[in-house]
């Protein structure tokens, strides 16, 4: 019989071993994309804030899971709460899951205006899915509009309402139908909505991937209004803004909107589990999928089971008990100032922007005269990639997990645990200040980050 590992066997797993691992049986352009700036460490202890690697070495973990993480690192309520269904069935179907009705229940208390049916399924893209499908049963019309820079998620359909060309290539043709205006503006909006063919307009309350942009206020009132207007749905994507992140239980909460539909996912598992589930109002769901006709035309097999909803009941207790939501509002706040001093004194910041702890720095972007001096793969590095570089920095030299946003690599996200403390934070704030003052320009920093990335390789080898 050939080897294979145990659960017994995985303490013993060394750094090198995983690298092999991962390379030959998951993804080796990953492997060697992340060797490139030294962020191909091996990951053993996770609480709260912080992450130990394979060499006991402590790191704050300022990317949050990309929104998944707000309740921190495997919160041990939410765990002793998966203990607490352990006893139950954890798959059965053809039922009615007691556990996942009562989070429906919940849901439909602390989510917006009429929202009171969910859908559960496993991820933030499947919610997705599940809204388009619903906006066209609902509402019997086809075309969808998205947002420019906006992302939903890299399924087909998800794939289709995501505004970034890189992400499209090679897989086109896109779902047919979708077209995307530009963020922020309402008169492209209207004028897609005028031709009364639009089933939904999918949009984030604050562009998360496309770089942490925050739209005009009023622009989500508006923008629901018109779609009423001209009877198309407004479906919130509120997957990485809900659950606390901008310093409200959800994004749209700041200016009161009340969405057609709500997407969720990340945080809901509470850091845990897998959930994705989208929201709409009886009125919809029925328009959709009421009756015995319809209520099978949209399944997932594993969405709501037992333990990933028991997660989301103890996650939503645990957003309200420790007032996260406020936490967010606080801390970034702070955060937010903190960073805006140091932009007053650091020409390489272009801007600071964000909402509670949703937190974007974009950087200036690099001079044509400056790239021709970075050779190779640290040329395409400093011209594509210059928020990994700054993070690259970060994680090497002060042992602080950040990244860039997925559709604007000029910027690097900050998006703690909602649990994190102020002393955390002034960390994060003084690693930074003494990070621009050392590479005041973007050659200092290509040139630590191709420090980093020689003595990857050469370590490699
Ligand atoms: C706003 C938004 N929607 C959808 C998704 C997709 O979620 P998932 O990666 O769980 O499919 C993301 C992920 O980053 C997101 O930020």
């Amino acid at each position: 019989m050939k080897k294979m590992y145990t659960i017994s066997d995985l303490p013993q797993l060394t750094r090198a071993q995983v690298r092999e691992n991962f390379k030959n049986h998951m993804n080796p352009g990953l492997c060697t994309y992340l060797g490139l700036l030294d962020f191909d460490k091996y990951y053993v202890k996770a609480q709260g804030v912080n992450v130990w690697d394979s060499d006991g070495n402590c790191y704050l973990d300022f990317l949050g899971g990309y929104g998944s993480l707000n309740l921190g690192h495997n919160h041990p309520y939410v765990i002793e709460s998966m203990q607490k269904v352990a006893a139950r069935p954890n798959l059965l179907q053809a039922s009615m899951n007691g556990v996942a009705s009562a989070l429906a229940y919940n849901l439909a208390q602390i989510t917006p205006g009429k929202l009171s049916n969910t859908f559960f399924c496993n991820s933030g893209a499947e919610a997705v899915e599940g809204a388009l499908k619903l906006a066209r049963i609902a509402t019997g019309r086809s075309r969808i509009l998205s947002c420019e820079a906006g992302f939903h998620g890299k399924t087909m359909g998800a794939l289709s309402v995501t505004g970034r060309k890189k992400y499209h290539k090679g897989f086109e043709p896109m779902l047919p139908h979708c077209d995307v205006v530009p963020y922020g503006e309402l008169a492209a909006l209207e004028e897609q909505l005028k031709k009364n063919d639009v089933a939904a307009f999918i949009v984030e309350p604050i562009q998360g991937e496309g770089g942490v942009i925050v739209p005009p206020a009023g622009y989500l009132n508006a923008a629901k209004e018109l779609c009423h207007r001209y009877g198309a749905l407004f479906v919130v994507d509120e997957i990485q803004t809900g659950l606390g992140r901008t310093g409200k239980m959800f994004a749209c909460d700041h200016e009161g909107v009340e969405p057609d539909v709500m997407c969720l996912a990340k945080s809901l598992g509470g850091g845990i589990m897998p959930i994705g589930a989208f929201i709409t109002t009886e009125e919809i769901w029925n328009a959709a999928y009421g009756g015995v006709e319809k209520c099978l035309l949209h399944t997932s097999t594993f969405g709501g089971n037992t333990w990933a909803t028991a997660a989301g009941i103890a996650a939503l207790e645990v957003i309200q008990t420790e007032n996260l939501p406020q936490r967010a509002a606080e801390l970034g706040d702070y955060l937010l100032s903190g960073l805006r001093s140091l932009q007053e004194k650091y020409p390489i910041i272009h801007e600071v922007r964000g909402k509670g702890l949703l937190v974007g720095v974009e950087f200036e972007q690099p001079a044509k005269g400056i790239m021709a001096k970075l050779a190779g793969a640290i040329n395409k590095l400093a011209s594509e990639y210059l928020g990994s570089m700054v993070a690259g920095v970060l994680l090497n030299e002060y042992r602080i997990i950040t990244a860039y946003t997925l559709n604007n690599p000029n910027v690097i996200r900050l998006e703690p645990p909602l649990v994190v403390s102020r002393e955390q934070i002034d960390v994060v704030l003084n690693a930074l200040d003494e990070t621009f003052h050392k590479n005041r320009s973007l050659l200092g920093f290509s040139l630590t980050s191709g420090k980093t990335f020689l003595s990857s390789m050469l370590r490699k080898k």
